[in-house]
């Protein structure tokens, strides 16, 4: 049985005083929490801390980013190897906003993921999703098999193990327009079956795909109903306690 994940990507917002205020109410409203994994993804700035303080909770702490390179000359770049010291346990790769801001490439996402796979433990996310225009041309799955195909180059079975994939429609990412349950798990679907293809019967049901793109209180129970949805990766409705709180038990009610 794949295991709920519900991760929250609190993008550029939280300076270190509401990260912490925020992580501190969420450890003690998740002591019963039993059957999803949660995940807390700030800035930068409040990695070190989160990680102190959400240490032997049921929450684990994800960057946002990483460098391909070990170390070196990279001015404003962090390395796999600083992430994975601090406790942080899992990262994004490949986020439609570094794709669409920063140049992020199929390229730099396939030597990001190896990266963090060379590391000891950490759990690289890996997103994907086609724009609006892609899929109302009818590319979405085109757009879908390449970027997911290009991620995974070189990649083996055994570190598959250790990979999450997160399908983020642009559209929907930030818009209040979700992709509704049957969009979605049409596109999971396509996703497994795309692993199956290029590993085996057995990775492809073992890996967990999350789905975001304004997912929230109202919308995330009959996403996860879906079959292939296995999680969320939550941006704005991540940032609020109470519904980011009530998201996780909905996952966990769920998950029974
Ligand atoms: P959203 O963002 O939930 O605010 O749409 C999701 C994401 O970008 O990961």
């Amino acid at each position: 049985m794949r295991k709920t994940i519900i991760a929250g990507n609190w993008k550029m917002n939280k300076n270190k005083s509401e990260a912490v205020a925020f992580a501190n109410s969420l450890k003690e409203k998740i002591s019963n929490i039993e059957n999803v994994e949660i995940v807390v993804c700030p800035s930068f700035v409040s990695l070190v801390t989160l990680c102190d303080i959400l240490k032997e909770t049921q929450a684990e702490v994800g960057a946002q980013n990483l460098h391909w390179e070990a170390s070196g000359a990279f001015t404003g770049e962090v390395s796999a190897e600083m992430i994975e010291a601090i406790g942080c346990r899992y990262v994004i790769i490949g986020h439609s906003e570094r794709r669409q801001f920063f140049n992020e490439t199929d390229d730099k996402v396939n030597k990001k993921i190896k990266r963090a796979l060379t590391s000891c433990c950490l759990i690289p996310i890996v997103c994907v999703g086609e724009t609006l225009d892609q899929r109302e041309q009818g590319k979405t799955n085109a757009i879908i098999r390449t970027q997911v195909t290009k991620a995974l180059e070189s990649i083996s079975s055994m570190q598959m193990q250790r990979l999450i994939i997160a399908y983020e429609p642009v559209w929907a990412i930030g818009t209040g327009v979700t992709a509704s349950p049957e969009q979605a798990e049409e596109v999971h679907r396509l996703i497994r079956d795309l692993i199956e293809e290029l590993y085996d019967e057995q990775t492809a049901e073992g890996i967990s795909i999350l789905y975001g793109g304004s997912v929230k209180p109202s919308n995330i129970a009959d996403l996860l109903k879906q079959s292939n949805i296995d999680g969320g990766l939550i941006g704005g409705a991540s940032l609020e306690l109470d519904s980011f709180i009530e998201m996780i038990k909905i996952a966990e009610h769920l998950s029974n």
